[in-house]
């Protein structure tokens, strides 16, 4: 059985004060929900005084990304080194860091290595953008993505892929459950071919792009599906909390 997980991508959203009161106002809705896993990841600037403000609780901190070395002259770069300790989970490879910020499967790969090593459990984000879907390239691109991004992992590597096809992030437009049920179990497939069947059987894999309180439901009763990594909904305390209730009701 794989336990599900919501993770909250914040993006460049929230000063320190406002995420701080964020997660403040979350704990006594959300520490005491079992069953499902619940991470918040902030700005990099704010995890010390979140990380702080979740403390004694059961909601997990993660970063929205990090640079593969461990240190050294890389202006404005953060490094695993200085995420280990700090957080748990670190998303990779997220859409938006590929098509603003350059980011190849290559540069993805480096990071996902760098996180695994420090102990960082990586949320590697892969999924077509709209021009691919509508030239019917989505198997192509997400196996692509897998391939590239888990290039030589142990196979002992604690990580999560969150399946997030690019016209749905930010845009109102989810893709619908059997849709993403269908993409998520090609990718457990590509998966399964790299690494063995039990690594991808034990593999969470999320769903992402405008999960909302009004879909996740419909989502979570999909058999591959095994969460949601959430932009716009988590920087909202009360949606944020009902897409946590209602993953936590899903038996499957
Ligand atoms: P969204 O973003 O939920 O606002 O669509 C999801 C994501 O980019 O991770």
């Amino acid at each position: 059985m794989r336990i599900p997980i919501i993770a909250g991508n914040w993006k460049m959203n929230t000063t320190v004060s406002e995420a701080v009161k964020l997660v403040g106002d979350m704990r006594p809705l959300l520490d005491p929900v079992n069953n499902v896993e619940k991470v918040v990841c902030p700005p990099f600037i704010s995890l010390t005084a979140v990380k702080e403000a979740l403390k004694g609780g059961s909601i997990k901190l993660g970063a929205q990304n990090m640079y593969f070395e461990e240190k050294g002259a890389f202006t404005g770069e953060v490094s695993p080194l200085m995420l280990a300790g700090l957080c748990e989970y670190v998303i990779l490879g997220h859409s938006e860091r590929r098509q603003y910020f350059g980011e190849t499967n290559e540069i993805i790969n480096k990071k996902v290595l760098a996180a695994l090593k420090a102990n960082l459990k990586p949320i590697l984000c892969v999924g077509e953008s709209l021009a691919q879907y509508d030239a019917g390239q989505t198997e192509a691109v997400v196996t692509d993505h897998v391939t590239g991004s888990l290039k030589d992992i142990p196979a002992s590597a604690s990580l999560i892929i969150a399946y997030e096809p690019v016209w749905a992030i930010g845009t109102g437009k989810a893709a619908t459950s059997e849709q993403a049920n269908k993409i998520i179990g090609i990718v457990r497939k590509v998966v399964a071919k790299m690494y063995g069947d039990s690594f991808a059987q034990s593999l969470r894999i999320l769903y992402g792009g405008s999960v909302t309180a009004d879909n996740i439901a419909e989502l979570m009763k999909q058999p591959e599906i095994d969460g949601g990594l959430v932009g716009g909904a988590s920087l909202k305390g009360d949606a944020f909390t009902s897409i946590v209730k209602q993953t936590a009701q899903v038996n499957k």
